[in-house]
């Protein structure tokens, strides 16, 4: 089987510090040397922005090909399933398939379905978000030379959260020692995670943090979602100036996107110093390329 990337648990340490390095690389402004110019196709059965733009920007500042599957106008619509809608597009020497999908297995069939292909998980379920991952963890490393002696705090709505769990993993492998999830109850994650602190109080976990990443509320994947108490989210988990009183003077503010402004975070904070959010989205074409410039070296 060619090489993919569908989990961050997937790569070796090796391969992890490599795709960040050749990021790295690419930011600097060296573009690397490929030979093979891969085709590939971007299939998001879920909505996107910055995910499906940054890829297909990173594939074309490759000089790759790059198609834009339109899921709402394909032939999904007359009955086509998913197998025969991506060996169809293998028909047309597709090289690699980038997917998201609501479905936590279909991209691991996809990948069984064509060994010859490769492909990059762009979202799979409440699962893996492993492009995210990496970038946030070369945003991180951007801003701190000792990534692995800063405090990460993770906030809110954890449990329905592919980008948590995909940073968690990319954070121990990095070598973060002290990581820790501040959220109500009804937002930790099922499975406690070693070396995780989990501290119900925000005020608490905010206290000397450098790294202070806030989630959506995933509304679209919580069933009972008009039944939130979001009253007392607000009060407790919006990341407010107010709240970020103790927080490291060195501190940034993280967050995947999209931000839902006065949910989970004030506009204030958002858009302040601290805030690393655009910059984020800006490593995301960097460490999109070096996802595929890894997926050829190999
Ligand atoms: N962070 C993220 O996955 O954003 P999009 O849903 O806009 O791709």
């Amino acid at each position: 089987m060619k090489r993919s990337l569908i989990e961050i648990s997937d790569l070796s340490q090796e391969d992890f510090f490599e795709i960040l390095s050749i990021a790295k690389a690419i930011s600097n402004g060296e573009l690397p040397n490929i030979k093979k110019k891969l085709t590939i196709a971007n299939l998001f059965y879920e909505n996107s922005t910055r995910t499906r733009v940054s890829f297909e920007l990173a594939a074309k500042r490759l000089g790759f090909l790059c198609t834009n599957i339109d899921i709402a106008n394909s032939s999904k619509a007359k009955g086509e399933v998913f197998t025969d809608t991506i060996s169809t597009l293998n028909a047309m020497a597709i090289d690699a398939f980038i997917i998201r999908h609501t479905s936590e297995i279909l991209i691991k069939e996809a990948q069984q379905l064509l060994p010859e292909c490769q492909f990059i998980n762009a979202g799979n379920g409440m699962n893996a978000h492993p492009s995210q991952a990496l970038l946030d963890c070369f945003t991180i490393m951007q801003h701190f030379n000792n990534p692995h002696e800063q405090t990460v705090v993770i906030i809110g709505d954890v449990r329905h959260s592919r980008v948590a769990n995909s940073l968690l993993i990319a954070l121990k492998k990095l070598g973060v020692k002290n990581i820790l999830i501040s959220a109500p109850d009804y937002f930790l994650p099922q499975n406690s995670m070693p070396g995780v602190t989990t501290e119900p109080s925000l005020m608490h976990a905010l206290d000397g943090a450098n790294v202070i990443y806030t989630l959506r509320v995933q509304k679209e994947r919580i069933e009972d979602a008009a039944n939130l108490p979001m009253e007392d989210y607000l009060d407790n988990y919006c990341l407010t100036t107010t709240k970020l009183a103790k927080a490291a003077k060195n501190k940034i503010i993280m967050h995947p996107g999209p931000i839902n402004r006065g949910i989970e975070i004030m506009s204030d904070v958002a858009d302040g110093t601290d805030s690393v959010i655009l910059q984020q989205v800006q490593n995301g074409v960097y460490t999109r390329m070096a996802i595929m410039t890894w997926l050829l070296n190999q």
